[in-house]
């Protein structure tokens, strides 16, 4: 059985997130990773909170709670929303976790140990206004590389350039406003990136199956200007991993933590580990997916994420994996996405700009956001939800095309049939040219689906649903009925073979309507048709159905305008 590993960039615990950061890796990985299990692969799909650095702890703050307690409550929240949302993990973690400590501590060590590591003295910026350090991210200023006026200290949003703090022109500190800051002395550790640049460069270069946004990012800030950069891993903060090595204390590194982009991606290892423990699995169950020493070396591993995550998936990761020298499983595929635009503008977390998780669900049930989210997901340029686009994309695909063929299906052969499947007799030209379609619109989803071209995918699903409308279009039962009852059955048969086919292929895209179907069909399971060309023609005369409420409800104009005009008052 193949097995694939399957992780989506790890969601900040400050807030509820927004339909841009859920397309930009959740809901694509659970795509893939539902598609995967569907097609009889073994599937670890790993997700989970990203709970250090000073966003958590100004978050909490902000809402008057202890961080600890902070993280834990939204971590419930977003868990909650994860579920709503139907995301398929296997387990949803929290980068807090002891399993994440251990294993961060565990990489230190090694890197430490391997010479990879450098202490450093730092000038570090302080504001005596705010009464602390100022993470990179907590300076802003403008980009020397691109001139954006609103750049942070650790990278810049518009151009992609990491960055450091004193690169910045103008500097202040995003707490407070407050210009006034100084530069104070503090001791901290440098991961040597730079001398693992060959050997980056060199793995970069063999991924030729990447797409051009994960690789070209990568390669640029290797070779870009001064190169790949040491990066400082350690901060003056309270809140994190505490700064080891190994399980040993680090001498003069007392009461820092390590820094959160230095601990989130190791917590893709260590949230297997939590999935494992709260199973009562041995070590050996999560080692299985990690180690290619202990079985990971026939395991395929998938990251998805949005474009400014690449560098630190493409170069800090795997330098500290490389680093390391044990044999854990470097990533075999990077997924990476463009930004979804609200409206012509940016989704905004400060700004509550756009429409966030909660909001959704509170609106429409997950399977609209989910259609609309992937069959536009920004994967070869950004993309722009607006509520037209929206109303469009659920009116027309999913209520009058899927939504109105399973109806008029299920209605017409209750009225004419009863409550089983009618028997019916052979195929006619017009089923043997439907099921080729079929057949052929099959392999090209399939073709999309493994290549994880999933806005590619979204419309040659949506073909498939064509397909059975046209089909039912031109075979007319409701006319046949009138001379030829038994012509009529063989029609309403194969449709219903149809929607036994759409509760498959549809199921990662729309999971509830999938299931609704299968439902519908009396049906537990509804198998992929590994075979395309014996697609049809499976499901038994006689098998007892009923006819479903509706799938998909039309979203009407004056709720569209509502909608519009409700979510321009929060931007
Ligand atoms: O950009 C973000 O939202 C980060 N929290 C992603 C972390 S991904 C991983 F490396 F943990
Ligand atoms: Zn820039």
């Amino acid at each position: 059985m193949p097995r694939t590993l399957i992780t989506s960039a790890l969601p900040y615990i400050n807030g509820i997130k927004h339909l841009g950061n859920l397309v930009g890796s959740q809901l694509p990985a659970d795509v893939h990773a539902r598609y995967l299990r569907a097609r009889g692969h073994e599937v670890m799909f790993i997700c989970a909170t990203d709970e250090h650095g000073t966003p958590a702890e100004l978050a909490a703050a902000k809402a008057g709670e202890p961080v600890a307690d902070y993280c834990a409550r939204l971590w419930g929240e977003q868990k909650a929303l994860a579920d709503g949302f139907r995301l398929s993990f296997d387990h949803f973690g929290r980068s807090s976790s002891p399993e994440n400590r251990a294993l961060t501590q565990h990489f230190a060590g090694r890197l430490a140990d391997a010479g990879l590591i450098a202490e450093v003295m730092e000038r570090q910026v302080y504001s005596p206004a705010d009464g602390r350090f100022l993470p990179d991210r907590y300076i802003e200023g403008t980009c020397p590389n691109c001139g954006y006026p609103r750049a942070r200290g650790d990278q810049c949003e518009n151009c992609t350039k990491q960055l450091d703090p004193t690169d910045l022109i103008e500097p202040r500190s995003a707490i407070s406003g407050s210009t006034d800051l100084e530069v104070r002395e503090t001791k901290h550790l440098y991961l040597r990136q730079s001398a693992l640049k060959g050997e980056l460069r060199d793995w970069i270069v063999s991924k030729t199956d990447w797409p051009v946004l994960s690789t070209s990012i990568a390669l640029k800030w290797l070779d870009d200007g001064e190169g790949l950069q040491d990066r400082g891993i350690t901060r003056d903060l309270d809140w994190g991993v505490p700064v080891r090595r190994g399980t040993e204390p680090w001498p003069g590194m007392e009461g820092k933590v390590f820094y959160v982009w230095f601990d989130a991606p190791i917590e893709y290892i260590a949230a297997t580990a939590e999935w494992a423990h709260a199973n009562g699995l041995p070590e050996s169950a999560w080692r299985r997916w990690w180690r290619e020493d202990e079985g990971a070396a026939d395991v395929r591993y998938v990251q998805f994420m949005g474009k400014d995550n690449v560098p630190f998936h493409t170069l800090s990761f795997p330098a500290t994996i490389l680093g390391s020298g044990e044999p854990w499983k470097l990533v075999d595929y990077i997924k990476s996405f463009n930004y979804l635009n609200y409206d012509g503008g940016k989704f905004s977390t400060s700004q509550g700009r756009g429409v966030f998780m909660d909001q959704a669900l509170a609106i429409l049930p997950s399977d609209y956001w989910r259609w609309w989210l992937l069959s536009n997901v920004p994967e070869s340029g950004d993309a722009n939800f607006t509520w037209e686009s929206f109303q469009a994309g659920v009116n027309k695909d999913l209520a009058d095309v899927l939504g109105n063929f399973v109806s008029r299906v299920t209605k017409f052969a209750a009225a004419r049939f009863g409550s089983t499947v009618p028997e019916g007799g052979e195929w006619g030209s017009l089923e043997v040219e439907a099921a080729e379609s079929v057949a052929n619109g099959i392999v090209a989803y399939q073709a999309a689906m493994d290549a994880i071209q999933l806005r590619r995918a979204a419309q040659e699903l949506r073909q498939l649903w064509v397909t059975g409308n046209e089909y039912l279009q031109s075979a007319a039962p409701w006319t046949a009925v009138k001379t030829d009852p038994e012509r009529a059955a063989t029609i309403i048969r194969f449709a219903f073979d149809l929607i036994a086919l759409y509760a498959a292929l549809s199921e990662p895209f729309i999971p509830d309507a999938a299931a609704a179907m299968r439902k519908a069909l009396g049906l537990d399971a509804a198998p992929w048709p590994e075979d395309p060309a014996a697609a049809l023609g499976r499901l038994p005369a006689g098998q007892p159905f009923e006819v479903p409420p509706v799938l998909f409800a039309k979203l009407d104009d004056a709720t569209r305008a509502g909608l519009e005009a409700r979510f321009a008052g929060a931007a």
